[in-house]
């Protein structure tokens, strides 16, 4: 039994099944790894979903890491849940990206998927009921476990329960493209909570526009997750980063750099960053041979054709743009689509400038861990839809993600500022990035779920 409990989808820990049948467990970082740090094992437990085939066996092996508790879905149920109705309608809707003439459709099959969903949600909702301390906190992550609080409620009223959401929440005219009886049973789950967490005070009140009057008891809060400076730092001075770092600096010789990183994902408008880029080269044509665009965008949720497609189309823009400005010596975006922390950190460490330019997002943490790592300082160009946008605005350049011009011209901006200015104003922006480090975002939610 746990006074603890995660739950969240993607667990801290996954296993690969290697072909002499061994079992190699990857553990992951992020915001939700170091925050739950702040609590013994001993007290704690994570629930997740078993992602995959080897999360499946490692479940029927037995064998798991202390504190972490796997869900063996079935794979239909999973896959239906996880892509059919948390990564195709419910980030659709969060992140305003229906192509709206052709989708969504709301139809027969949906209401098949979202009974997979209701159905996913519940195994979370009863180990948590069967694992959980008598008034033990529970803290439930995210969209894919929106219907958690709500049926949790129902089998234990003794609990404390919060969900936080990374991304996002829909505005109401967006949410309200739902069928009436599946939002409700949406915003039902939600509800459930003590208490609802959201990374800036634009998504917190869009939830609180979708819930109208229905919010008996829920308080809604706002917990901006920021990065742990000093950690980063150290990560990033790791021998093999070093090593990357003298390997890209050949590459690049004495241009500057503008650098991205992002899962190919729709949401971040890498296609707008890339055209941007091309907009600065030819409006700018002074920039030719002298900047290097370092666009990490690693594969995500390719079981979803419109991400294979998108992915596609990132390669081939990237590609269009060395074949119109590239010379023998000079290759304007190097597109890297390996998830590789170290060449990422030592991107970081080399910007000159960032891009964060998504459409809407829930904070991004590439725009906080950018100016902390950065080593001569960087000029960040940031988009209005980011969650990150609230905090860093005063020392970012701001673009609507939309205006292509726009991004260009700051592109240009952040390539020009005076070195001792992008040094100040990234100083002041690592401030603000690590004002609200993941185990202080933990421990605040904890308390303020125990006390409220
Ligand atoms: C977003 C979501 C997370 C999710 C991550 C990666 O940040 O808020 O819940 O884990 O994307 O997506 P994936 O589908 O690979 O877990």
């Amino acid at each position: 039994m746990a006074s603890v409990l995660v739950a969240s989808n993607r667990g801290p820990v996954s296993y690969v099944l290697g072909e002499d049948g061994a079992l190699d467990a990857r553990r992951g970082g992020g915001g939700l790894v170091s925050g739950l740090s702040a609590v013994s094992s001993q007290d704690s437990l994570w629930v997740c979903a078993a992602l995959g085939e080897g999360d499946r066996e490692a479940v029927r092996r037995g064998i798991a890491e202390p504190g972490v508790r796997m869900l063996p879905i079935d794979p239909q149920v999973y896959a239906d849940a996880y892509n059919g109705i948390a990564n195709s309608a419910l980030w659709f809707l969060h992140h305003h990206l229906y192509d709206i003439p052709r989708e969504p459709v709301f139809d027969a099959e949906f209401r098949r998927l979202w009974t997979s969903y209701r159905a996913y949600n519940h195994e979370f909702a009863a180990t948590l009921a069967a694992e959980a301390d008598q008034g033990a906190a529970v803290l439930v992550q995210d969209y894919h476990l929106a219907l958690v609080p709500g049926q949790l409620r129902e089998l234990r009223p003794d609990l404390r329960i919060a969900h936080f959401t990374h991304t996002p929440w829909a505005s109401p005219e967006y949410l309200r493209m739902l069928p009436d009886d599946i939002r409700e049973e949406l915003l039902w789950g939600m509800l459930g909570a003590d208490e609802l967490g959201f990374h800036t005070r634009a998504w917190a009140d869009a939830f609180l526009g979708c819930a109208g009057d229905g919010r008996d008891g829920t308080r809604v809060t706002v917990h901006p997750l920021g990065v742990d400076g000093e950690d980063l730092r150290a990560l990033a001075h790791r021998p093999e980063v070093d090593r990357r770092l003298a390997l890209l600096r050949e590459e690049v010789g004495d241009r500057r750099t503008i650098v991205r990183v992002d899962r190919t994902e729709l949401s971040k408008n890498i296609l707008r960053g890339l055209l941007a880029f091309r907009e600065l080269l030819t409006v700018h044509p002074e920039w030719r041979d002298r900047v290097v665009h370092l666009a990490s965008a690693y594969p995500s949720r390719q079981d979803l054709e419109v991400y294979r497609a998108y992915t596609a189309s990132v390669a081939a823009l990237a590609e269009e743009i060395n074949a119109e400005f590239g010379t023998a010596a000079w290759t304007p975006v190097q597109v890297s689509v390996k998830d590789d922390f170290t060449r990422s950190l030592a991107a970081y460490r080399l910007a000159d400038v960032a891009l964060v330019n998504p459409v809407r997002d829930g904070m991004n943490l590439v725009a906080k861990e950018i100016p902390v790592v950065s080593e001569a300082g960087c000029a960040l160009v940031l988009s209005t839809g980011a969650g990150a946008y609230e905090e860093l605005k005063d020392d970012a350049l701001t673009v609507n993600p939309f205006d292509v011009s726009e991004t260009a011209e700051a592109l240009h901006t952040a390539l020009s500022m005076p070195p001792s200015e992008r040094a100040d104003r990234s100083k002041r922006l690592a401030a603000a990035a690590t004002a609200l480090p993941p185990q202080r975002w933990f421990l605040d939610q904890l308390e303020s779920l125990r006390n409220g």
